[in-house]
């Protein structure tokens, strides 16, 4: 399948659903995360002891004899399951372009940013589940939603399948899948005992797919990297399905591969998952343009492709749009494709203004999406740097004066593109949430 540079219609929330009303976030200045490690120490805490083997044991019991005691859901593995997971995915339009899961990058404005331009579905930032029980604030300040956000994923990373189950519930109604993180390779996973650092323990896995698929009324899914092996990565994979899982967003990378830029994601791993199970597969990495988009496609036979790098210097990469870097590749030539990143910064501080965000978010952003101008104006960047607290209009105004300064990069489209950018409804409509 290729994907057209058009939009499609995304299905809307019923105003039923929107009753739960997050309170806006304070604007506090934090200093500027560098790289995912210190955006995941921001945000993840370590979590509290995970679940001994004789814990698990129970556990499992306990799943079993609710089963038949009957469950709302019937997301489970089997045959029923499988046709329900396609069902929803059908559902929802079979989105295939998505916004991946960035701790603190792919918050609400960003989202409606990247879904202006083409995305189709859109991860949240990775959610501590028993933070998010346990704290109000951290609820408030780390999840907000609106309206037109959908379909979306919540991501949760957890050991706990009660806390999880816990931390599910009260934001099911607001979206379309509850996500687990199985992917997390950084320290503080380790020391939390979640993300990647359960693939040492997949009986725990298979404990939390199952407790959510049994009582949620929302699909699982799950997020995860492959194994050095192939046949575990199969295992796994197959595990994860007959536990419960609905949809599966397979990084092809390991665990030990942590520096993106350098090391190729392997599309032919992800391949073989797709074809060893029977639910919706999504691919994950190295998709940085349209063309990567539909390579993989064609080589991984995923469903669709989620983007979380290269999304972040160019958030209207689903739209067709590419950065210099990427200009000459492929078979047809390039052209200024009038957008530049200076004009979607200048959106995305709108919408910030419309969905408040924590500050580290919004400098985080500036400095991904001007990296370019920056480099030919380093003056500006130090004096961004210099404010320990920012304003929209320090902000508007660093815009105006890289414009006065002749500085101008512009996004590309291919030469053959006549696609046509229709603005999403998002911009006009209120935060509900
Ligand atoms: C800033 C940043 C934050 C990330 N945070 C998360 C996260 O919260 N949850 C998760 O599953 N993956 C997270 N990731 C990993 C991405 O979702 C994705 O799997 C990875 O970057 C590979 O995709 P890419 O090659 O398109 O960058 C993060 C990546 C980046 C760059």
């Amino acid at each position: 399948m290729k994907f057209s540079l058009v939009r499609r219609c995304h299905h809307r929330l019923s105003p039923s659903k929107l009753s739960f009303m997050a309170s806006l976030t304070t604007q506090t200045p934090t200093p500027t995360p560098t790289d995912e490690d210190n955006l995941d120490d921001l945000l993840c805490p370590s979590t509290a002891g995970s679940a001994t083997a004789a814990e698990i044991g129970e556990e499992r019991e306990d799943v079993e004899k609710a089963s038949f005691l009957g469950h709302p859901n019937g997301y489970l593995g089997g045959e029923a399951g499988i046709e329900r997971a396609w069902a929803h995915w059908r559902k929802l339009g079979q989105p295939g372009l998505m916004v991946a899961p960035m701790v603190d990058c792919s918050e609400l404005p960003f989202r409606m940013l990247c879904r202006k331009y083409g995305a189709q579905a859109a991860y949240t930032p990775m959610l501590h589940s028993r933070i998010f029980t346990e704290n109000e604030k951290y609820r408030s300040m780390e999840f907000t939603t609106c309206q037109e956000d959908r379909p979306l994923f919540v991501q949760f990373c957890a050991n706990d399948p009660d806390i999880l189950l816990d931390a599910a519930k009260r934001v099911e109604p607001f979206c379309d899948y509850i996500d687990i993180n199985l992917g997390c390779p950084q320290r503080i996973a380790r020391r939390g005992n979640y993300g990647a650092f359960l693939m040492d323990n997949l009986p725990l896995v298979r404990l939390l797919v199952e407790k959510l698929a049994r009582n949620l009324q929302v699909p699982v899914s799950c997020k995860i990297r492959i194994f050095p092996d192939l046949q575990d990565t199969l295992k796994y994979a197959t595990m994860l399905e007959e536990a419960g899982c609905s949809l599966l967003a397979v990084h092809g990378r390991t665990r030990d591969q942590k520096d993106q830029r350098k090391l190729r994601a392997d599309w032919m791993a992800i391949r073989a998952v797709k074809n060893a199970v029977r639910i919706p597969v999504l691919a994950n990495g190295n998709i940085r343009h349209m063309d990567d988009v539909n390579s993989c496609l064609e080589v991984t036979g995923a469903e669709g492709v989620l983007s979380a790098d290269a999304l972040l210097e160019n958030p209207a990469l689903f739209a067709g749009f590419c950065t210099a870097e990427w200009a000459g590749e492929g078979e047809d030539g390039t052209k200024d494709g009038n957008l530049d990143q200076a004009e979607l910064l200048v959106e995305y501080l709108k919408l910030c203004e419309k969905y408040p965000v924590p500050w580290r978010m919004i400098r985080a952003h500036v400095h991904k999406m001007l990296g370019e101008w920056f480099r030919k104006h380093p003056e500006v960047r130090e004096d961004l740097n210099a404010q320990s607290r920012l304003t929209f209009e320090f902000l508007y105004d660093m815009v105006d004066r890289l414009r006065q300064l002749g500085c101008r990069i512009p996004l590309y489209v291919k030469e053959s593109s006549n696609s046509e950018i229709v603005p999403a409804a998002n911009g006009d409509v209120p935060c509900s949430l």
